[in-house]
């Protein structure tokens, strides 16, 4: 039988990229799949804790094994902000417009663009916990471009390319991100688990 792993998100597009990969030996459900719609808290100061924090939540109120990512933008220059605040960096409201306006004047004059993206994904299983990442390296340039993706998809160019992620779209980006990368690593954890 199928061990059932929640994955801690209603995103479909996340719960289809990684059913995709493990779900010939996990059964991934979501959580409207458990009937959870709770606002789980994130609260914490990194990526980790965030991550962790929506993992345990689910474990100690719904009882199953889970796990839960969280991602953020981390800008050298600017101390790797807005890192864990990469979704309200500029206020509440979660606007990748308002966001990216912010971040582009925050970098005005700045000669060092350096920034990633970073993924973590938080695994509790049969009572232990796992952590696995995925970072992808880049630049953040001086105007938005292109129109694919989300979030601060169109100021983010990622190393050797000279589009940024709005512009190469969702196949390119898939293959190289941060999220993927952090996916690839949690698939091969269960996949050699299940063997
Ligand atoms: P989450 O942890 O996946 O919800 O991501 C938190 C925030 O980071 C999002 O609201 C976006 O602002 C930003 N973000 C996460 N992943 C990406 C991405 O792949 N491209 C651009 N922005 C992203």
């Amino acid at each position: 039988m199928k061990k059932k792993l929640v994955f801690a998100t209603n995103n479909l597009h996340k719960l289809q990229e990684i059913t995709k990969i493990a779900g010939k030996d996990f059964e991934i459900v979501s959580l409207s799949d458990i009937n959870c719609h709770d606002d789980i808290p994130e609260t914490a100061d990194t990526l980790e804790g965030n991550a962790l924090q929506k993992a345990h939540y689910i474990k100690e109120q719904y009882g199953y094994d889970c796990f839960a990512d969280d991602t953020g933008l981390e800008v050298e220059a600017l101390d790797n902000a807005p890192g864990v605040y990469s979704a309200r960096y500029a206020g509440s409201g979660h606007d990748a417009e308002a966001n990216m306006n912010k971040l582009l004047s925050e970098m005005q004059g700045k000669k060092n663009r350096k920034a990633r993206f970073r993924t973590v994904i938080a695994l509790i299983l049969d009572e232990k916990e796992y952590l696995f990442d995925g970072i992808i390296k880049g630049d953040i340039i001086e105007e938005k471009k292109g129109s694919a993706g989300f979030g601060y998809d169109p100021i983010f160019m990622p190393e050797g390319y000279t589009q940024t992620f709005a512009e190469l779209g969702d196949e390119i980006k898939n293959n190289i991100s941060h999220r993927a990368l952090a996916v690839n690593k949690l698939v091969s954890f269960l996949s050699n688990l299940s063997e």
